[in-house]
């Protein structure tokens, strides 16, 4: 039955309302609030990042290969080798996609069928579900739940009771947008034990991974014992070099995996943009000779450790926030019920935008977050500073 409010489109989409981020990126230009909404840096790149990218422009201008050009599946097999100490194969083992959203997208149309259940830990970023539904496939939902010390927590029984025979992956972000959660190595472990008994793939987003605080080192879950054969790790050069633009993510995934991915990706973009593919092979190859990576963690440590004072300040008392660019708050001391009103209060009496959680919550467990907002503190000093000087207005 078609919605009213799609009358043309198709089932599949009936559901789908506009992203939390263009309703309160519009919301911020028609109150011309501070934008602490949206995940993009409003800085530029580095100029060795912007060089790289204009070199690029002149040297290339055909399709790539599907897979993804040489020169970056190399870059990236190398950088592997040095994170992981795993030799990743550039030519079966890994796929260039548009970003990591499509990366994600096209995973799941390779391997979700109708009916296939998904499970996805809650908070989740918002692609995850409409990508399951785009694809026939059911989502079944795990919240993180904050502790009494405030820590994000994922309770492993609940894990396994929201397993079926229908049951074929499940999709984990560490570093975790928005609660800025890291996987702890106990945690991957409990979850790989999961997945290994119950046969489930593994659907790593890792987009956060150069984006740690406090000396926290990443870790992949397709490290673990047993799974790299069920593990497909997603990533971006869209966080890590300031470049969300650019649009160019990554799988890596064991050759029969990589292969169902690229017989997906060969039919949604076919190939992905030659030129910046280029651009971000080089970038990986200079980020990896010079001190980039540690330079970009003392540069967002620095931001994180102003921001969660700001937000101390403020009474939004923050949840720990390991890695990403995002800090959750709890806002219950402005005595607001619902988060969509405390953000649209922030909004529009202290001009300054962050997002109600909620919605990354599916409906049974929205709750959990009506007392949070978050922020996103990838932005210039100066618009972090005007934002706390509206905070302390309180
Ligand atoms: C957890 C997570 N996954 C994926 C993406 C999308 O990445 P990309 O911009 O490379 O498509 C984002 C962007 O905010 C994200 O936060």
């Amino acid at each position: 039955m078609m919605s009213k409010n799609y009358p043309r489109g198709a089932e599949r989409i009936q559901s789908f309302g506009t992203t939390v981020f263009t309703v309160w990126t519009q919301l911020a230009q028609k109150y011309q609030a501070l934008n602490l909404g949206q995940g993009f840096p409003d800085f530029s790149p580095p100029e060795f990042v912007r060089e790289a990218g204009r070199k690029a422009m002149e040297g290339y201008q055909q399709y790539a290969p599907l897979k993804g050009l040489a020169a970056l599946r190399n870059a990236l097999a190398q950088e592997t080798a040095r994170e992981w100490g795993r030799l990743v194969d550039a030519e079966t083992e890994i796929t260039v996609t548009v970003g990591a959203t499509e990366a994600i997208f096209a995973v799941i149309q390779a391997l979700i069928d109708r009916d296939d259940e998904v499970i996805l830990i809650e908070p989740f970023y918002d692609s995850y579900p409409a990508s399951i539904l785009m694809a026939g496939g059911q989502p079944r939902f795990v919240p993180l739940r904050p502790n009494a010390a405030q820590q994000w927590t994922l309770d492993i029984d609940e894990l396994r009771q929201a397993i079926t025979p229908r049951t074929k992956a499940l999709m984990l972000n560490t570093p975790h947008n928005p609660t800025g959660k890291c996987f702890t190595a106990q945690e991957l472990h409990d979850i790989a034990e999961v997945c290994i008994q119950h046969d489930l793939l593994v659907i790593a987003d890792e987009v956060y991974d150069r984006l740690l605080f406090d000396d926290r080192k990443h870790l992949s879950i397709a490290t673990l014992p047993g799974m790299w054969e069920r593990t497909l790790t997603i990533g971006s050069a869209g966080k890590t070099f300031s470049v969300t633009g650019w649009k160019i993510g990554w799988v890596l995934a064991p050759p029969d995996l990589t292969h169902a991915l690229q017989m997906a990706q060969q039919w949604i973009p076919f190939s992905v943009a030659t030129p910046l593919q280029a651009a971000v092979a080089d970038v990986l190859q200079q980020a990896q000779a010079n001190t980039y990576y540690s330079d970009l963690r003392a540069f967002y440590q620095k931001k994180r450790d102003f921001f969660f004072r700001v937000l101390q300040e403020a009474d939004l008392n923050p949840y720990p926030a390991e890695g990403t660019y995002f800090i959750v708050a709890d806002t219950s001391a402005w005595g607001f019920d619902n988060d969509e009103t405390f953000c649209h209060h922030l909004t529009t009496q202290y001009g300054v935008v962050a997002i109600p959680p909620s919605y990354f919550f599916s409906p049974q467990n929205k709750h959990i977050a009506h007392k949070m907002a978050r922020f996103a503190f990838c932005k210039e000093d100066h618009i972090l500073e005007a934002a706390a000087e509206r905070l302390r207005k309180k």
